[in-house]
């Protein structure tokens, strides 16, 4: 059998995708503290892009610990499992020509360079939120610094879990005292 794929002969290319949409399918992964402002800062560059007619998508805890990860916890492994999925999703959207945006801790960078790998380094913008943990734990936005202080969440980044600082981010953003509309124009500055 020559063609055991003949399906290939059909596929349409990604430079065919990336054409008709007119934007180049990329990931953008925004890595950081639970409460550092990832998400927020996420949340409005995708705004940002939508309303220029881009194609986008937004992963976070939201939509993914929710569904397709919702049998996994916060041990190591489990968060490696995490971000192997949530990766491995992301290349599919980038390959479709979309400009994903993933908002996740993804707290060391065996746990980072995993996504990288997978999704492809030149397409793989890394994006430091690098909020302190003080200022975390001040905003404490959810309430969960307090309830981890008090032992009743175990596990948690910062407190009694890992949080390695990303050596060599695209992108290290520093938010105390800026607008989340000033974080979002630098990252579009350097990145669009
Ligand atoms: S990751 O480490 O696997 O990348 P992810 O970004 O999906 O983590 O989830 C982190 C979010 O889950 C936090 O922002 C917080 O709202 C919530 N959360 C619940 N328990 C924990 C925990 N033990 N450590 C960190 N975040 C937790």
């Amino acid at each position: 059998m020559n063609n055991i794929h003949p399906i290939f002969d059909t596929l349409i290319e990604r430079e065919d995708r990336e054409r008709r949409l007119g934007q180049k399918g990329q990931v953008i992964w925004f890595t950081g503290l639970s409460g550092s402002g990832k998400s927020t800062i996420a949340n409005a560059l995708e705004r940002k892009l939508f309303e220029e007619g881009k194609v986008t998508m937004l992963l976070d805890g939201d939509n993914v610990r929710t569904g397709i990860c919702n049998n996994l916890g916060f041990s190591l492994e489990d968060r490696k499992e995490n971000i192997r999925r949530i990766a491995e999703v992301a290349k599919l959207f980038k390959d479709n020509g979309q400009i994903v945006l993933c908002s996740f801790v993804s707290p060391t960078e065996d746990i980072r360079a995993l996504a990288k790998n997978i999704i492809g380094a030149s397409d793989f913008k890394e994006i430091f939120i690098a909020t302190s943990l003080e200022e975390c734990e001040k905003r404490d936005v959810k309430g969960l610094y307090k309830k981890a202080r008090l032992g009743l969440i175990k596990e948690f980044s910062g407190i009694d879990s890992p949080f390695e600082v990303p050596e060599k981010p695209d992108i290290k953003l520093e938010t105390e005292n800026k607008s989340v509309e000033s974080c979002v124009d630098m990252i579009y500055q350097r990145l669009f």
